[in-house]
């Protein structure tokens, strides 16, 4: 079984860095591509484990996608060119496996619930345990038809394609994924459906149907959307993945002295929480924007000077859900009490976030206490290398390679293959790292 061996790196950092495209657009690139009336040019797209299940789901349903070889980079071909079907998919001749990926699923759902075939939408271990009430309830008040067929609401999903009705819908947990998967249902709807949501949420979404023509109205936190509309074929760039930059972003505002600029990067608004954390923290970082059509893009550049703890919680928790096992390392660090709060939904990613980086960090010597909406963190102990689980997620893994380099002795992080799921490429980085060679 794959695993990473680190130890600690004492060069600071003094480099560029691109991270591989952003994990959420890139489902969404394809998911709307293949719903556009023409053939539109994908490029930067993550060849990751999560974003290719969406890839060969809508390949499966007859969109046609052809890759561009010369984009690999080295982990897979990043450009395509898919030709869409105008919003009418074609039966899939068998169920659909969204492997680890809740986006593949929960967006699939809504997108599924209102063609006119049959689907059964199926992952592994992981996601066949997570929660899709949140997707069901409200497609269900469309007059959808969604059987749960796993144990307590879970997936396998079986979903009877049909005609649906527009509803208002108020969201009761702030998810991106759920606002979306109702957005893509009352595209297919006669109608306006409209979501509210609790606070606001990732809005590539919205962003992105708006680049492929369709109108969508933000009133505040209320969305809405006519059904009927053309999603209009174009070319579509995506940005690297902040969320993949935020482990090298944590790990050179760790260190005094470092300095490190990543490229080409997502600033959507709905994304950049990391950046104001760190800066909280003590981090200097400069964002420069790019000017583009479509998903903000540019560069950040930290320096790096230790840091301080922070509190995070309320209304940035959305923005930086995918970030916060990251951020716990970073509190480890800090000097002072770190306070994450106010986020129960780290219980239903790909593990129970909460649980695993509490594990880890006491594994590793760090002072932690473990709250049903996050933990408190009193940093200032130097780490210790220790043998930590990655838990089959992925973020969990890179988090603890990254600890893994501030920590004495040598950390050793078990099955490491889930990284492939959303950062291919990492290992990569990370031995440069380990080497010295980012400097
Ligand atoms: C995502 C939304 C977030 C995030 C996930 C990707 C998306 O989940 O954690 O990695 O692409 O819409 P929720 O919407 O469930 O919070």
């Amino acid at each position: 079984m794959a695993q990473y061996k680190v130890q600690r790196s004492n060069t600071l950092f003094n480099s560029e860095l691109r991270v591989p495209g952003d994990k959420s657009v890139s489902h969404r690139s394809m998911m709307f591509a293949g719903l556009s009336n023409g053939t539109c040019e994908i490029k930067g797209f993550l060849p990751s484990e999560d974003c290719v299940a969406t890839l060969e789901a809508m390949r499966g349903m007859g969109v046609t996608i052809e890759a561009d070889a010369t984009s690999d980079v080295g982990f897979g071909p990043t450009t395509f060119q898919v030709t869409g079907r105008n919003g009418i998919l074609a039966p899939p001749n068998k169920a659909i496996d969204c492997g680890n990926s809740g986006t593949t699923m929960r967006l699939m759902t809504g997108l599924l619930a209102a063609q006119r075939f049959d689907t059964t939408l199926t992952g592994d271990a992981s996601l066949t345990k997570r929660p899709m009430g949140r997707v069901v309830t409200p497609l269900s008040q469309m007059k959808a038809n969604i059987e749960t067929q796993g144990e307590g609401g879970c997936a396998p999903l079986f979903i009877r394609g049909k005609a649906l009705v527009p509803i208002i819908y108020e969201m009761p947990v702030a998810s991106a994924q759920v606002k979306s998967a109702v957005l893509l249902a009352g595209l297919a709807t006669e109608g306006k459906t409209t979501v509210a949501q609790p606070i606001t949420t990732r809005d590539h979404t919205e962003l992105m149907l708006r680049c492929f023509n369709v109108n969508i109205l933000t009133e505040g936190n209320h969305i809405s959307i006519e059904g009927g509309q053309t999603v209009e074929a174009r070319d579509f760039l995506v940005p690297g993945d902040i969320s993949s930059a935020a482990f090298w972003l944590v790990a050179a505002a760790a260190q005094d002295g470092s300095r490190l600029t990543i490229r080409d990067v997502g600033l959507n608004r709905t994304r950049t929480g990391i950046v104001n954390v760190l800066r909280r923290m003590g981090a200097t970082i400069t964002e420069t924007s790019q000017p583009q059509e479509g998903e903000p893009i540019g560069s950040l550049e930290v320096r790096g000077s230790g840091l301080q703890a922070t509190e995070i919680g309320g209304e940035e928790i959305p923005n930086i859900i995918d970030e916060l096992p990251i951020l716990a390392v970073a509190g480890a660090l800090a000097s002072g009490t770190t306070i994450i709060r106010d986020a129960q939904e780290l219980k239903v990613k790909e593990t129970d976030r909460i649980h695993a980086m509490v594990t880890n960090l006491r594994a590793m010597g760090a002072d932690v206490e473990e709250r049903d909406d996050g933990m408190i963190i009193t940093g200032g102990r130097t780490l210790q290398g220790a043998k930590v689980h990655s838990f089959g997620d992925h973020r969990i893994a890179m988090a603890f390679a990254i600890a893994g380099l501030f920590a004495d002795g040598e950390t050793i992080i078990d099955n490491t293959a889930c990284v492939n799921t959303s950062y291919p490429g990492f290992e990569a980085t990370l031995q440069d790292a380990i080497a010295g060679k980012l400097h």
